[in-house]
């Protein structure tokens, strides 16, 4: 993410990852071609699961309003951080991961070098004006072998990527429409998050910014469906 944006104007065509850190790659605008079709899939799932606001351990409420599909679902409450199947809100299990969404995300984590990876979580973020995801890292998956796969929609956001040490410099990159992000091996385990988002209109998402972030929550890496 040293990326500056001249790499980005004059880098490889659009299918060839760009290698953003040990382990770490970004395929720009791999999803654009095809947003209609990501944001169609998501709708489907904000039927069954609409947006909701969760709270930090500490009490605090997010910026970000979340969803999920797939049998497991990232949840936040006074106890903590852990993967629930059922959603809290409905009692009911999740949606189920559209399948074509399942596809993609394996094809992405394919093109980075993973070649493994059958998520079987899919969080989905929405961001809007001053949403922030502060510093972070994903450590509640049970086989960190597996990778994580991120896709940016929507509005442009400043994403911070730092190293396996909170104390660690950060990184900043311009994340667009389309973008996908892959990350595992050496850096599964970075810190990484989101810069208060800036006001603008985007012509499919208008004032919104989603992400969807899948992983292998529970499922062992490398036995392949
Ligand atoms: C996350 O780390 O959960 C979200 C990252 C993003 O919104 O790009
Ligand atoms: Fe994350």
């Amino acid at each position: 993410m040293a990326l500056a944006d001249s790499d980005r104007l004059f880098g490889p065509a659009d299918d060839v990852p760009i290698a953003l850190d040990a382990g770490a790659w970004l395929l720009p605008g791999w999803a654009a071609g095809q947003a209609q079709r990501w944001v169609g899939c998501v709708q489907e799932v904000l039927a069954q699961a609409p947006w909701r606001t969760m709270r930090t351990p500490g009490g605090l409420p997010m910026s970000v309003a979340m969803s999920h599909c797939g049998r497991w679902g990232w949840v936040s409450d006074a106890s903590g951080y852990a993967y629930s199947a059922t959603d809290p809100h409905s009692g009911r299990p999740w949606p189920a991961m559209p399948e074509w969404l399942w596809e993609q995300a394996r094809a992405a984590a394919t093109v980075a070098g993973y070649p493994h990876f059958a998520p079987d979580s899919c969080l989905i973020n929405r961001y809007v004006a001053g949403a922030k995801m502060s510093l972070h890292r994903d450590a509640d998956e049970s086989d960190t072998r597996a990778p994580i796969v991120s896709i940016s929609l929507g509005l442009a956001a400043t994403f911070l990527w730092g190293g396996l040490e909170r104390s660690d410099r950060v990184r900043r990159m311009q994340l667009e429409h389309g973008d996908v992000l892959v990350w595992g091996g050496a850096t599964r385990l970075a810190y990484h998050g989101i810069s208060p988002l800036k006001d603008a209109v985007h012509p499919l998402l208008g004032s919104e910014r989603w992400n969807l972030t899948f992983r292998m929550a529970k499922a062992p890496y490398g036995c392949s469906p």
